[in-house]
């Protein structure tokens, strides 16, 4: 597939297979996750994958926002090991936020549905990931994406505006 083609297959799914999402393509996914720019190319990243269902039972349970039903989630963390997180002078942000669009992205090019599913700068959601992941104190859960088979389809599109943009020739 193209690479805009993915781009523009890559939409927000909420309804998925049973299907169980391979080994080989879950390593894809964090492959392209970490080929993602960073800041200082410091990659203060950590990924935590998650297939074991007393688990996903747990994160569903604990809010609507996770009451979606793929059988995997990756949860993209932040390792802020000598960074502080409420220092908005880091771009920490920045590059976890490449590294899930990339794994979306991946995902939509080898067939597979995605949401991304916001947690930081929530507290309360980070909090509540924290406590079941067991995260170490530096780990700070960023983003919740479920992947899966997607059960329901979604049209390839753009939200192209050109009254968004501002040229300045
Ligand atoms: C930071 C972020 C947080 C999001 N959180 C949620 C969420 O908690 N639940 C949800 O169903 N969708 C969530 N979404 C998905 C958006 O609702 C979705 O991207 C948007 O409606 C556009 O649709 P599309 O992804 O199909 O293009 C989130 C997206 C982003 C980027």
């Amino acid at each position: 597939m193209e690479t805009k083609e993915a781009i523009l297959k890559r939409r927000s799914i909420r309804v998925f297979k049973d299907t169980e999402v391979s080994k080989e393509i879950i390593e894809e996914l964090l492959k392209s996750a970490m080929a993602a720019p960073s800041a200082l190319n410091r990659q203060p990243w950590v990924f935590y994958v998650i297939k074991n269902k007393d688990i996903l039972e747990k994160i569903k349970k604990i809010s609507p926002f996770t009451d979606k039903n793929s059988n995997l989630i990756i949860f993209v963390c932040g390792n802020v090991s000598g960074i502080n997180p409420l220092n908005l002078n880091d771009f920490w942000i920045q590059d976890l936020s490449a590294a899930v669009e990339n794994i979306l992205i991946s995902a939509a090019d080898m067939g597979l549905g995605s949401l991304w599913c916001g947690v930081y700068p929530r507290v309360e959601r980070v909090n509540a990931i924290k406590t079941i992941l067991k995260t170490p104190k530096n780990i700070i859960p960023f983003a919740m994406i479920h992947i899966g088979y997607p059960k329901e389809e979604k049209e390839p599109r753009t939200q192209y505006d050109p009254a968004k943009v501002i040229y300045i020739d």
